[in-house]
């Protein structure tokens, strides 16, 4: 059986039909706010169960029981808050058990009824979630650019934000009915924000020995500079998948999620969501969701401890690299030899050499791969 959904139901908060009709004629009336990107896809993630048992952004208690606690008041485990900032401005004449309209572009994006308004110090909120305040952290200078209060409430989708991966964007209740299909009990899930190394390749041929079935989620979401496109990820994958993986052992599909760079409490923020899409085991591989040296290679294994009642299995993948003794990759569990033998596999690296536009070498990436990325005029976010 897949995992079910974190805290027992999969929530669906999406406007049809005439009450659609309905609410979004009252909606002229409502006073409303118009979000960037990255509320709007948090928003959708909500409505689509993705963030399961949220139903809307977090009221005051829940987001210091999650800061403080890495859990939501009802002691299910939650690590990373999930909240709509406004400015003070914005919420002029907006009080407790009003319908706020959210806009996204100007458009009717979402409903939220606002149960909450509180202030936030978003130093304490860095320290906690990021373990810095150092505003050069991708996630910390993010949050410092976001505005002074927070609206709690929860929330119904009237339409998702466009989103131009929308072909290859499964969400929960697809991959749950597709599992299903395919008769998957063990589905791992694969959380990434780059094109696929060889590292990434062994990593998941690993697990899928033990499982039934692979799950491989690139986010396309908010990413800082300099990270893949989400487009060229997915091109990559499917070239990868194409070439070198057998048929209908791999789902690719796209998660329309933020990446916040926060290690180990992201790493568990990856497992929750990734069992609300029915996965039952979750790749933790050498710092997950890092970012330069913030984090310690494995500090996102160490957290899973606090989590016995996680409700997914996480499965910790250490550092593969190239032996040249060994002739592959292996990591340092079963190679032997000594370190003038092995090759890092970096991501960072790798990126450098096809910034130069120099094809990195095969067992680096495959070569199928590299083209993706050679032949897009622009892989990168500037
Ligand atoms: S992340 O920010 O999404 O974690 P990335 O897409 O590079 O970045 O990583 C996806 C997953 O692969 C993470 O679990 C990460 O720990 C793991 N990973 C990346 N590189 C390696 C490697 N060389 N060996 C083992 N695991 C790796």
């Amino acid at each position: 059986m897949v995992s079910r959904p974190h805290g027992g139901r999969l929530v669906l908060r999406v406007l049809e039909g005439r009450r659609r009709e309905r609410l979004l004629s009252e909606a002229r009336e409502m006073p409303s706010l118009e979000v960037g990107l990255e509320r709007a896809i948090d928003a959708e993630d909500i409505a689509r169960g993705a963030f399961s048992p949220l139903e809307g952004f977090m009221v005051e208690d829940e987001y210091l029981s999650v800061l403080d606690r890495m859990r939501l008041p009802n002691d299910l485990p939650w690590t990373i808050p999930v909240i709509l900032d406004a400015s003070k401005e914005e919420l002029r004449g907006v009080s407790v058990g009003d319908d706020l309209l959210l806009k996204y572009n100007g458009r009717p994006l979402a409903i939220v009824t606002v149960e909450d308004v509180y202030g936030w110090d978003k130093r304490v909120h860095a320290e906690k979630v990021f373990k810095t305040r150092d505003p050069g952290h991708p996630g910390v200078e993010a949050t410092y650019r976001r505005k002074d209060l927070l609206v709690g409430g929860r929330l119904e989708l009237i339409d998702s934000p466009p989103n131009p991966l929308e072909k290859y964007t499964l969400w929960p209740l697809e991959t749950r009915i597709l599992f299903k299909e395919r008769g998957w009990r063990r589905v791992v899930a694969f959380q990434t924000r780059n094109v696929p190394h060889l590292g990434h390749e062994y990593v998941q041929k690993a697990a899928l020995t033990f499982t039934d079935g692979l799950l491989v989620q690139p986010l396309s979401g908010w990413k800082k500079k300099g990270d893949y496109r989400d487009e060229v990820i997915v091109e990559a994958y499917k070239a990868l998948i194409e070439h070198y993986y057998p048929k209908n052992v791999v789902v690719l599909s796209v998660l329309r999620m933020n990446m916040f760079y926060a290690g180990p409490r992201e790493a568990v923020h990856h497992a929750i969501v990734r069992k609300n899409f029915g996965a039952t085991h979750f790749i933790v591989g050498r710092d997950h969701a890092g970012v330069g040296d913030y984090y310690g290679p494995y500090e996102a294994w160490e957290i899973f401890k606090q989590f016995p009642d996680l409700g997914i299995t996480p499965l910790f993948v250490r550092e593969a690299f190239y032996c040249r003794k060994c002739g592959g990759m292996v990591n340092e569990k079963i190679c032997p030899h000594g370190p003038e033998h092995r090759v890092k596999i970096s991501g960072t690296r790798i990126r450098e050499m096809l910034r130069r536009g120099e094809r990195p070498p095969e067992y680096m990436m495959r070569p199928e791969v590299a083209e993706v990325v050679l032949g897009h005029g622009n892989p990168f976010i500037e």
